[in-house]
């Protein structure tokens, strides 16, 4: 079965083809750093107006680069959320009228779910059952029980800025500009992780929660003082310094609340998904603290937005539940998860 997937929930367009919820064929990508870099962040009446832009030549070079017309296509796979309602509507209207013009049928798909998907594409029949699911990106960050592919039960999230906002956040206070992950994570390499004493906040009775807008405020507190003084008075390896610091506080969080988790439910693997997964200081350090559990990373391409986890998942969606959705299906801003199991 071939599989059109369509992905417009933030600042990248992109449209891929994936057969059987596997095999890539095509994954085109627009991204919109030039758009939003003078902003420093994602101004959202922009984005909407370069997915406009851009998806039917992204969707167009997605068909050339696998060799396909978009009449041997079986299903389309659109992000119907979360996300940036303007942005989630492109993509979503865009599948609707292929639909509509095609009669190939089109299912919405949940971005964040597909960003766990993105590790266990190929990997689902030998999985190590229940996994800890991980979400570190740019506008998520959450810990999952994973039961089965669409059985989830959610045990942790952020309370304010997602790990991937902070990163970009704090590359801004340290005068980079967006997006902040790679950049931190470039600074950091020759800076010391101990110099500067940063601690990820604590939830008040729920330990696997995520709190970092402290973090953030402590990093503001010293690049700026409290007063707004300018961050020249840094000098360069104090400012090397301070971002080590902050993406060890970070990182070294999300490892142990997702160690934590995997022992208290029992986990028998780890699946990570989401942007911050790029991060090699990360993966070093679950992969030197986790023992024998087996983790599961994106492939390389699929840890940022893409269209080939929206399409590998929607595969399955459309494989347990074979028909179209409605027409009238909306863009869910604060798309809950699918048959997520609460408080069990
Ligand atoms: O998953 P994603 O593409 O978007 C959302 O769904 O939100 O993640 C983007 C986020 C950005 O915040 C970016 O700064 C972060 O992922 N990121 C990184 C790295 N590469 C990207 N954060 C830390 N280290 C990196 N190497
Ligand atoms: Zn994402």
């Amino acid at each position: 079965m071939l599989v059109l997937g369509i992905e417009t929930t933030c600042d990248e367009t992109s449209c891929a083809i994936v057969k059987d919820g596997s095999t890539i064929l095509s994954v085109v990508t627009a991204s919109q750093y030039d758009v939003h870099t003078p902003f420093q962040g994602v101004v959202p009446e922009l984005a909407c107006r370069r997915h406009v832009e851009v998806v039917i030549p992204v969707l167009q070079d997605a068909l050339t680069q696998g060799n396909l017309q978009l009449n041997e296509i079986d299903l389309i796979a659109v992000a119907s959320g979360p996300g940036l309602v303007g942005a989630l509507l492109i993509g979503l209207n865009a599948a609707k009228a292929l639909s509509l013009a095609t009669q190939i049928p089109f299912v919405g798909v949940n971005h964040v779910e597909a960003h766990l998907y993105a590790a266990m594409m190929g990997h689902l029949e030998t999985l190590e059952l229940p996994a800890l699911g991980v979400v570190v990106s740019g506008g998520h960050t959450a810990l999952c029980l994973i039961k089965e592919l669409g059985r989830y039960e959610l045990i942790g999230c952020t309370v304010d800025d997602a790990i991937g906002e902070a990163f970009d956040k704090v590359s801004v206070l340290l005068g980079m500009s967006y997006p902040g992950g790679p950049q931190i994570e470039a600074l950091a390499k020759s800076g010391d992780r101990q110099r500067y004493p940063l601690k990820a906040g604590q939830v008040k009775g729920r330990p696997l929660d995520f709190s970092f807008s402290g973090l953030k405020t402590a990093v503001l507190y010293t690049t700026h003082g409290q007063d707004g003084r300018s961050l020249a008075h840094l000098s360069p390896q104090e400012r090397a310094d301070l971002a080590a610091s902050f993406q060890e506080a970070a990182l070294q969080d999300v490892v142990r609340k997702t160690l934590l988790a995997c022992q208290q439910l029992g986990a028998r693997s780890i699946v990570l998904g989401g942007g911050v997964t790029c991060n090699q200081r990360l993966r070093e350090l679950l992969h030197d603290q986790a023992g024998t559990l087996p983790i599961y990373w994106p492939a390389a391409g699929l840890s940022t937005d893409n269209a080939a986890m929206i399409a590998g998942l929607g595969y399955h969606l459309f494989q347990a539940h074979p028909t179209s959705a409605s027409l009238s299906l909306e863009a869910s801003p604060l798309m809950p998860w699918s048959n997520t199991d609460q408080n069990e």
